[in-house]
């Protein structure tokens, strides 16, 4: 029987089969990578369903409640944490208390039960995150989640990719304020300064150092 492949085409056959295999693993890989940051994946800007309509810009921005009133652990622990309903009803068994966006609110709350908040903002379970180090060393809310004080629903403002936190890890001056000011969704420098300025003082005041160790984020 005639040999069906001459000898050379097993070369050809080869180099066709690497081609197509670099193919898939190149496709394999690069369309990975350019899924992840693409806003489909990071998600930014997509607002999340909530069992109650939480609307931060009555709270924050008409109310100027300080973000530390519902998130009390953000300056002590590494979770920033959601309030617990009692919180809730410290005002709205007073104000509002026959509104029916609040109702779910009441229900859970004679029933004795949580409400699960869905998560906007998280990281694999892989990295490390705190949030007490960031708001010490004068790092805001805003440079991480945005004008929370204007959004009807809570989105993802950063994408949160190591290449992100890496961003500032290198130079944090670029973005450190006072620390008072941590929860200001509107500081500025003064008048007649620089960021730059500001951020280096800061930086020797507070004694920031510059964190790219794999062992930071990954431990
Ligand atoms: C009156 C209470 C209250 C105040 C004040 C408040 N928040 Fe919230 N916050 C909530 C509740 C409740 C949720 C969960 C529901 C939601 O995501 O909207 C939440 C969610 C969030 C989330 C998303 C959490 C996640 O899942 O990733 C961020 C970020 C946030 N708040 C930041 C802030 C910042 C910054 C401030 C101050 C400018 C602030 N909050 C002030 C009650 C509050
Ligand atoms: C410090 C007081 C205070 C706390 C604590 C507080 N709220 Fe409010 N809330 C208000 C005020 C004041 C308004 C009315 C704001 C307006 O109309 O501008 C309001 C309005 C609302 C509304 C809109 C009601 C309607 O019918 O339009 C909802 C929903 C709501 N709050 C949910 C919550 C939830 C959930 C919590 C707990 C995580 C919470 N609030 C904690 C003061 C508070
Ligand atoms: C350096 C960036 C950064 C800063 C500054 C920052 N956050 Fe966050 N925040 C994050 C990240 C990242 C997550 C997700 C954490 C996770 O999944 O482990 C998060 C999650 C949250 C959550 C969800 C609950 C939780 O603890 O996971 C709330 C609420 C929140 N942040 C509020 C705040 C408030 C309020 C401030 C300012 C006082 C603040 N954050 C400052 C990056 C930041
Ligand atoms: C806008 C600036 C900024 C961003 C964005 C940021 N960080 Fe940081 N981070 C800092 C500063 C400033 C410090 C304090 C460094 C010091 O002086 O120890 C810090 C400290 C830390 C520490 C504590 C290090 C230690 O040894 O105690 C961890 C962990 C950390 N960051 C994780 C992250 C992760 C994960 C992200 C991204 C999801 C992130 N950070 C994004 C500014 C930032
Ligand atoms: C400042 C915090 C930070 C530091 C420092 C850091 N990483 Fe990461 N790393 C992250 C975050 C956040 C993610 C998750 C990214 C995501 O979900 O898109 C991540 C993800 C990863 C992944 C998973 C694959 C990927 O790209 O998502 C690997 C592998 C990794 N890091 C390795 C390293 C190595 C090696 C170093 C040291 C050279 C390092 N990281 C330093 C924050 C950090």
């Amino acid at each position: 029987m005639p040999a069906l492949f001459k000898p050379g085409s097993n070369t050809a056959f080869r180099v066709t089969l690497f081609a197509f295999g670099f193919l898939a693993v190149g496709g394999g890989i690069a369309g990975p990578m350019i899924y992840v940051r693409s806003p489909f994946y990071t998600q930014i800007g997509d607002p999340i369903d909530q069992p109650v309509q939480f609307d931060h810009r009555h709270h924050v921005g008409d109310e100027g409640i300080d973000c530390r009133y519902c998130h009390w652990s953000v300056e002590k622990s590494s979770q920033a944490g959601v309030p617990q309903i009692s919180l809730c009803l410290n005002c709205h068994s007073q104000i509002w208390n026959k509104s029916p966006k609040l109702a779910p609110i009441r229900e859970a709350f004679f029933a004795d039960r949580p409400i699960i908040w869905n998560k906007v903002n998280k990281l694999p379970h892989f990295v490390y995150f705190n949030h007490s180090i960031h708001v010490a060393k004068g790092v805001g809310c805003v440079t991480c989640h945005g004008r929370i004080d204007l959004m009807p629903a809570v989105h993802k403002a950063q994408p949160l990719s190591m290449a992100w936190c890496l961003e500032c890890h290198r130079a944090p001056e670029r973005f450190l304020r006072p620390r008072e000011e941590v929860t200001n969704m509107t500081y500025e420098v003064p008048e007649g300064h620089t960021q730059l300025e500001v951020g280096l003082a800061l930086k020797a005041k507070y004694h920031v150092v510059s964190r790219v160790n794999c062992t930071t984020c990954h431990r």
